[in-house]
C-alpha cells in the first residue's frame, strides 16, 4: 500500500495556528479534494476536531489515545500502526496522511509520496511540517498559481516521490 501525505505549508513549513489552517485558499481545498476523494484518510484527533466533521467520500480514520464519541462512519484507532493496518486490511492501494503536525512527524520516514502546497508567505504558525530533505525526494510535478481575488497568497502545488 502506497502511503502518501498531503499538506499546505508556508515558506517556513508552518501548517497551523490555534488548531486552524492559517489561510483560506479555495483552490487548495479543491486540490485536496480531487487528490484524496475515494481514498482513505488518516488524521490526528486535533485535525479531526479542526475539520469538525468527517470528510465525505473518503474512509476517515482518526488516531487518539482517548475513547472519543465520533460520528458512526469514522474509524477511531489508538495508534498510527493500527490505523495503517486497518486500511491495508481493507485492500486499499493508497492511503493519505492528512495531518496534523504530530502525525506528519511520526509518518515522515514511511511516506512514499508528498503532495505539498507551498503557500508563498510566512504566517505565525504554531504547528509545522517536518523538513523535506532534498536528498530523499524527487520533485515529480509542480504547478504555480498567482494571487487573485479569491487567493490572498500565491501558491505552488508540488508532488514529490521518494528516491
Ligand atoms: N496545512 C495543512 O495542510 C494542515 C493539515 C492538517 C492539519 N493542519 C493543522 O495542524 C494542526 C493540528 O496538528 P497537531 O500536531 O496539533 O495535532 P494532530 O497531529 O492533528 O493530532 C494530535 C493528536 O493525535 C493523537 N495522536 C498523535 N500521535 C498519536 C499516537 N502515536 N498514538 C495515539 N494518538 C496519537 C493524540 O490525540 P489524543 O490527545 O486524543 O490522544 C494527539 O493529541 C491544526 O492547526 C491544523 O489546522 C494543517
Amino acid at each position: 500500500m502506497k502511503i502518501s501525505a498531503i499538506v499546505a505549508m508556508d515558506s517556513q513549513n508552518g501548517i497551523g495556528v490555534n488548531n486552524q489552517l492559517p489561510w483560506h485558499l479555495p483552490n487548495d481545498l479543491q486540490f485536496f479534494k480531487s487528490v484524496t476523494i475515494g481514498k482513505p484518510i488518516i488524521m490526528g484527533r486535533k485535525t479531526f476536531e479542526s475539520l469538525g466533521r468527517p470528510l465525505p467520500g473518503r474512509l476517515n480514520v482518526v488516531i487518539s489515545s482517548q475513547q472519543l464519541a465520533l460520528p458512526e462512519s469514522v474509524i477511531l484507532l489508538p495508534s498510527i500502526d493500527a490505523a495503517l493496518a486497518y486500511v491495508a486490511q481493507q485492500g486499499k492501494e493508497e492511503v493519505f496522511i492528512i495531518g496534523g503536525g504530530q502525525i506528519f512527524a511520526a509518518t515522515m520516514p514511511i511516506l512514499d509520496t508528498l503532495y505539498i502546497t507551498e503557500v508563498h508567505t510566512t504566517v505565525a504558525a504554531d504547528i509545522f511540517f517536518p523538513i523535506i530533505d532534498a536528498a530523499d525526494w524527487n520533485l515529480d510535478w509542480q504547478e504555480a498559481h498567482t494571487i487573485d481575488e479569491k487567493h490572498a497568497f500565491a501558491y505552488t502545488f508540488k508532488k514529490y516521490l521518494r528516491k
